[in-house]
């Protein structure tokens, strides 16, 4: 039988630029992560995941990258990475890599080589196309498909040297590689043997459900006010995506068992999400899906929409119903492209953010699924008090922040209030260290400003406080590390129309947890079937002092266990 153990594992995704900088210039660095190896290991995490460390411009925070088989000197060199992964490895825990294959960065080789000429052998390695029919090439509204970009503006740049437009879904500094091609294929199957030979132990591949475009590229719908089209129905989860992912796995990762591949996929359906993650088919282990994330998103994206929690239950129910049978799930509330979950979900004032974080880390974990922590949500990180455009560096946020005020006329004020609370930088502050200057980040100046709330929330403090939020999620990661019911038990969702308490049950073999998160500020009975009996089983977690049975106190979590 494949060994799948993952599933009982728990993944750590580490952004390296904001998680510590060793030679002090501001920005995080390998040395650095090498320097708190052991936070990790005393968390007791299974996986490592590494965002982008590759060579880049730093155009998308290494999203961007133009050499994948070497080190950005801003983050050190492979020998240091060599370094890292021996620490890894020596600590028990495994190393992924992030696999940035929808695009490159426009000064990788590869596009230097297919813009140089129409004829050269790498043209055909981007998506290359004429100025719209009719239409003078480079003039406003000639691009050949009327396509946005994630970052604002067109997803097409005219390039006046040889007349045509390249196809960019996020940065002009991104150019898509053209997955049709299979020269372009073979190049990043190689790359990722050669990663594998130096022993990383599999992929996070970003929007990886991006790859495979809809022929011929065509206009997409276009909705009042908008600047540009929405083309995503011709790249999300396009016709040749499950094709590209069963070669990338035959050439691969076939012969090369235990290794984890993680599909990041926006868009991507339950039913796509079974055929992506079905063993039988060797695509991917398992998808990252956005649906619960964006549960506060309306129509209009400069909107906030506040969360109800029966939609929230409705979308983790669906998915976790969808893949019980065949099909694996990351569970997550945060990574680098999201706000702080205890800020967007939970309530991070001085009352109850402790309790917050932890009943949300619960409520998640004890899900189906691989759960996977970002860096400081182990501490109950919180977002940051951004006031003006001036203290983002994020790209996105910069890029639609002037496609919305400059071409889509919308207030400043609006627009800013929408990334306050979702833009991403918000996870992107430094890492909380200690109380001392910059939270032990730097001995520089951060490249972000690390959040002012750090003398209080710092991981220095949180490990020597057995009440704190680290050691309730160390509990998480050891319960689903003993607790089989946790990894296999069927999942049954309760209350599904209370819009205080999230409450479920996992059933293994002759195991039965009760899991209840009460999601307000307000003390709340649980009316559920066998209220009493549930409250003579064993308590296994809980994150107050004095446990009420099921009268969950504000922001409560608990985790009860008993035999059938
Ligand atoms: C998804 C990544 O998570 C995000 O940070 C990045 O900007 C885009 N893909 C483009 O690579």
């Amino acid at each position: 039988m494949t060994d799948l153990w993952w599933k009982s594992s728990v993944v750590y995704q580490i952004y390296p630029r904001s998680f510590a900088d060793a030679d002090g210039d501001g920005m995080g660095d390998l040395r650095g992560v090498i320097d708190h190896l052991d936070h990790l290991a005393e968390l007791g995490v299974d996986v490592l995941w590494l965002s982008p460390i590759y060579r880049s411009p730093q155009d998308d925070n290494g999203y961007d990258i133009s050499d994948y088989q070497d080190i950005d000197p801003l983050f050190g060199d492979l020998a240091t990475f060599d370094e890292l992964l021996a620490g890894t490895h020596r600590r028990g825990m495994k190393l992924i890599m992030d696999l940035v294959v929808n695009h490159s960065s426009d000064e990788h080789p590869w596009f230097v080589a297919s813009r140089s000429g129409k004829d050269n052998p790498k043209r055909d390695w981007y998506w290359w196309r004429p100025a719209r029919e009719g239409m003078e090439p480079g003039a406003p509204g000639a691009e050949p498909t009327n396509w946005g970009s994630a970052f604002g503006g067109p997803a097409w740049t005219y390039d006046k040297e040889t007349g045509e437009y390249y196809l960019h879904l996020f940065s002009p500094k991104q150019p898509d590689l053209n997955w049709e091609n299979p020269e372009v294929r073979e190049a990043v199957y190689a790359m990722m043997r050669w990663w594998l030979d130096r022993g990383v132990d599999g992929f996070r591949m970003d929007v990886i459900n991006m790859i495979s475009k809809v022929l011929p590229l065509a206009d997409g719908r276009l909705t009042a006010g908008a600047a540009y089209g929405d083309g995503s129905s011709s790249y999300i989860n396009g016709p040749r995506n499950h094709e590209f992912l069963r070669e990338m796995h035959d050439q691969v990762f076939a012969g090369r068992p235990g290794m984890l591949t993680v599909g990041e996929m926006p868009g991507v359906t339950v039913d796509g999400a079974i055929k992506f993650t079905d063993q039988d088919r060797h695509e991917v282990d398992m998808v990252f899906q956005f649906d619960h994330v964006w549960a506060d998103r309306g129509a209009d994206p400069w909107q906030l929409i506040p969360l109800r929690l029966t939609a929230l239950k409705g979308i983790f129910g669906r998915w976790q119903a969808g893949l019980a049978q065949v099909g694996w799930n990351s569970l997550y509330w945060n990574n680098h492209d999201q706000p702080r979950v205890v800020s967007r979900y939970g309530d991070d004032s001085p009352e109850h953010r402790v309790a917050a974080a932890k009943m949300l880390g619960t409520v998640l974990h004890l899900h189906r699924g691989t759960p996977y922590i970002y860096q400081g949500e182990e501490l109950g990180m919180t977002n940051y008090p951004f006031r003006t455009i001036a203290d983002f560096r994020d790209i996105e946020a910069l890029g639609q922040y002037h496609q919305a005020t400059v071409q889509e006329g919308r207030s400043p004020e609006e627009v800013l209030t929408v990334l306050r609370a979702r833009g991403r930088d918000n996870a992107r502050t430094p890492m909380q260290w200690d109380d001392s200057p910059h939270a032990g980040f730097t001995r520089g100046e951060p490249w972000l400003a690390v959040n002012p709330n750090y003398r209080e929330i710092n991981a220095k403090a949180e490990r020597a406080d057995p009440g704190s939020v680290f050691h309730h999620y160390r509990k998480l990661i050891e319960l689903r590390h003993e607790e089989p019911a946790v990894v296999d038990g069927d999942f049954t969702m309760l209350l599904p129309h209370d819009e205080r308490l999230y409450a479920f049950t996992r059933k293994f073999q002759t195991t039965e947890l009760l899991v209840i998160g009460n999601f307000t500020g307000e003390t709340v009975r649980a009316e559920i079937e066998d209220a009493i009996a549930w409250e003579e089983a064993e308590l296994v977690l809980t994150n107050v002092a004095e446990p009420t049975g099921l009268t969950l106190q504000p922001w409560q979590a608990v985790v009860y266990r008993r035999s059938m």
